[in-house]
């Protein structure tokens, strides 16, 4: 058996659960055994990249989704992030060509409109003297790009009964509690109704529902509506939640840490940041690029990836029952000082050519790895680049008098009260 306590511990609920797992980390290692306080099987938190290798990608049929998952079915169905089996493995195939690198050129025009609107209301906040509400800003930012990038013309038709946005309650609530849930299922019926007017007008603009309303899979022909709800709901979701939380911790971060920013800045000027760009150019805003991947090393939004093994396994010269909870947490795996010099530090030349390179595959996994890896992993860094660039091209965060934010590690890691910033115009 791996080393671990005896006795049950608690690893599911409380606002300390990162500390706590930190705390069994430090003290036992790599792979930990721990009793579950509620379930006949125990927990596994395993954090050596080899073995986190064979979970994800080498023996992942062996292993479901796990704790938590349950919650996550409730508000996303068997949508591709909760989904298993035969029909997880369907519907990947099938949206998998929306998220591949050629189509995402669709989506960076929505992207750049987002950012330079968001852009030029901190000009406008900096300029008055005011502070911005970094966590409420970037979230609508975030949730307007993927629904842009859902629905594009037929977006300003979806309104609920009131003629509000009928998704802005994904923003304007952060609980995710069951009454969201009832509220954000009940959206369905729009998708719906939507789907079946392009279906009768034959009208199919170049977006990601019509891709879902067009895709077909061999003889068994298109999704239903239940599926594609489910997968229209898991994207607005899987596809807001992240990127904001990323973002907060993105702004956060260079606000601490102003001689990144400066160089940041200086980089930013070999860029053409008039135009939209296309993908080839994106691929040259590595300095961009390297920010946002050390922001999503120190504060990975999926920051705990729980799997339940189907049959025994052998995991570290250990035997693993069947029905064994196994955590992967990113948060940790990203501190570790086997792959990470002074891993606290924020040190975006982490992520140069040659230092990833020079890295352990698997030891750094802000998007998972294996067959369920992110899908959205293309979109999510290109919508970061891009909003990234144009408002550090004429906004300097400055730094901030508060404490620094607390953790809140739910189902995403994000800053447990609003983030609120003061930027500073620098048109040099
Ligand atoms: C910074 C942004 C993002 C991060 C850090 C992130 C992270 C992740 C991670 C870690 C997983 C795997 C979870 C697990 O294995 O338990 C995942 C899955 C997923 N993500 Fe993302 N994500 C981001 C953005 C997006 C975007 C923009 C979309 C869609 C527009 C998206 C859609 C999905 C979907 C559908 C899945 C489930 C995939 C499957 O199981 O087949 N994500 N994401």
């Amino acid at each position: 058996m791996p080393p671990g306590p005896s006795a049950p511990c608690d690893l599911e609920t409380g606002a300390d659960k990162l500390q706590r797992l930190h705390a069994l980390w430090q003290q036992y290692g790599d792979c930990v055994r721990v009793p579950a306080a509620s379930r006949a099987a125990a927990t596994w938190l395993v954090t050596d990249p080899a073995l986190i290798r064979r979970i994800l990608v080498s023996n992942h049929r062996n292993y479901v989704k796990g704790v938590g998952i349950e919650r996550v079915r409730v508000l996303l169905g068997d949508g591709l992030m909760a989904g298993e089996g035969a029909h997880w493995r369907g519907q990947r195939r099938l949206l998998q060509p929306a998220f591949q690198q050629a189509a995402l050129g669709a989506y960076l025009r929505g992207f750049h409109t987002q950012a330079l609107a968001l852009s030029a209301r901190w000009q406008q906040a900096a300029r008055a003297g005011e502070r911005v509400n970094v966590t409420a800003e970037v979230s609508t930012s975030t949730l307007t790009a993927v629904l842009q990038a859902l629905f594009s013309e037929d977006l300003d038709d979806l309104r609920d009964a009131a003629g509000q946005p009928a998704f802005a309650l994904v923003s304007e609530q952060s609980q995710r509690d069951l009454q969201f849930a009832v509220r954000f299922r009940a959206l369905g019926a729009q998708i719906r109704e939507l789907a079946a007017r392009r279906r009768r007008e034959r009208r199919f603009p170049p977006d990601l529902l019509s891709h879902c309303l067009r895709a077909r899979r061999g003889a068994s022909g298109p999704m239903d509506d239940k599926a594609l709800v489910d997968e229209v709901l898991t994207l607005i979701v899987a596809g807001h939640e992240t990127t904001a939380a990323s973002l907060n911790w993105v702004w956060y971060l260079l606000a601490t840490h102003p001689q990144v920013c400066a160089r940041l800045r200086v980089d930013l000027r070999d860029l053409d940041l008039d135009t939209v760009p296309g993908r080839e150019q994106l691929a040259r805003w590595q300095p961009v690029a390297r920010i946002v991947k050390e922001a999503l090393r120190l504060y990975p939004p999926g920051w705990l990836y729980t799997r339940r093994a189907v049959h025994d396994d052998t995991l570290g010269g250990y035997h693993l029952p069947a029905g064994s909870d196994v955590f992967i947490c990113s948060w940790l795996l990203h501190r570790h000082p086997d792959h990470w010099d002074a891993p606290e530090a924020f040190r975006p030349e982490r992520f140069t050519a040659e230092a990833e390179a020079g890295r352990a595959r698997y030891s750094y996994l802000p998007f998972s790895a294996g067959p369920r890896h992110c899908i959205g992993e293309g979109f999510a860094m290109a919508e970061m680049l891009i909003h990234v660039a144009q408002v550090a091209r004429h906004l300097r965060p400055l730094a901030p008098t508060d404490a620094a934010p607390a953790l809140e590690a739910e189902v995403n890691l994000r800053p447990r009260a609003p983030l609120w910033l003061r930027f500073e115009v620098c048109d040099d």
